[in-house]
């Protein structure tokens, strides 16, 4: 036997093992490029052609044709079982019994922070209001400044505020939202805007750092307090009963003036006094005034035209009351088992 045609024999031997023990699809591919490939092994004899006498050539290059073709079928033999494997055991994998009970499926529903949020919605969209968002991340000059809220502020104070940078903060209230509202000039402004805020607080029954507000505005010409008592006497009718008496004591906002907070009747014992209420009869439920000449001139408007009202309602609190939970963290830890009592 010539030299080539040993080495023809040998690299076809080699080619049959190392097809028959591949195992994978990858590994035959390289074995394909290794013997076939333009810098494969047989390749490479085809091309040593030209140092074979020319009277041989014929032969020699049918033996590597021959070794090509062997090698191929026994290739594509090998890639077809292989592939044929591979489903097989992919079947078996995700094979699915069709008889076995179905899992149940939990249907959710609102958080009762949420259903609140919808009621307040509901009123007061009901009495013409536009439900609008402001920013989470806010700049001091609109949580603080544009609000005639002063830089000596002990809301100011790193102990009640997340400060990102000198100048932009975590919104500590969603009364900025008022300001980037009157920014924008488009009156009147009759508007609810519920989002997050954050202060820098421990968490305990009635604290947590991250909590919700319903801030309210509105402003055009010629709105009195009478307007504002109006409003929100409605509003506590409309979410703790008809019998609901709303009271109005003096109290000091930055950006209202005069400001009010306000107390609802106790809806427990109807105002006689009792544990609820704390003996009193009455509930504080939210902050509110009328806005302030400053934060109106700030905001681009003009006190001696247009004046307004506005308030800021503790989601939380209300949903606390509404629903008797005497820890505001059961409303975040979002055990189920507390949870599913509001579906
Ligand atoms: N921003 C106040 C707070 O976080 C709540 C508040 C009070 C909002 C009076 C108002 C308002 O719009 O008029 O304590």
């Amino acid at each position: 036997m010539s030299e080539i045609e040993q080495k023809i024999r040998e690299i076809q031997e080699k080619a049959r093992e190392e097809i028959q023990n591949a195992g994978g699809l990858d590994r035959l591919t390289d074995i394909r490029v290794s013997y076939l490939g333009k810098k494969g092994i047989l390749t490479s004899v085809m091309k040593s052609m030209k140092d074979v006498l020319p009277e041989e050539r014929p032969t020699v290059g049918k033996w590597v044709n021959d070794a090509r073709k062997e090698i191929e079928t026994l290739m594509d033999a090998t890639k077809a079982s292989l592939e044929e494997a591979a489903l097989e055991k992919k079947l078996a994998e995700e094979r699915i019994d069709v008889t076995m009970p179905a899992k149940k499926i939990r249907i959710g529903h609102r958080h009762p922070n949420t259903l609140v949020r919808d009621e307040v919605e509901r009123i007061f969209i009901g009495m013409g209001y536009e439900v609008v968002e402001g920013p989470e991340i806010e700049y001091d000059e609109y949580n603080f400044t544009k609000l005639n809220i002063p830089a000596n502020h002990p809301a100011k104070d790193e102990q009640d505020t997340f400060y990102i940078t000198d100048d932009i903060l975590l919104r500590t209230q969603t009364s900025p939202v008022q300001a980037r509202i009157m920014e924008q000039g488009k009156l009147p402004i009759r508007m609810i805007a519920p989002g997050r805020v954050f202060r820098s607080d421990e968490v305990d029954a009635t604290h947590s750092p991250s909590f919700y507000q319903i801030e309210g505005l509105v402003i055009d010409k010629h709105i009195t307090m009478a307007d504002l008592k109006g409003t929100l006497d409605v509003f506590a009718k409309e979410l703790f009963g008809p019998e609901t008496k709303t009271k109005f004591r003096p109290h000091h906002f930055p950006f209202t003036e005069p400001s009010a907070e306000v107390d609802v009747s106790c809806f427990k014992c109807g105002g006689k006094g009792c544990r609820f209420c704390k003996g009193s009869g009455w509930i504080e439920i939210l902050g509110c005034g009328m806005v302030h000449p400053h934060v109106l001139e700030m905001c681009g408007l003009d006190p001696e035209e247009y004046g307004g009202f506005a308030f800021g309602v503790g989601l939380e609190r209300i949903t606390l009351l509404k629903y008797e939970i005497d820890d505001m963290r059961l409303l975040y830890e979002n055990d189920v088992r507390f949870i599913d009592q509001f579906s």
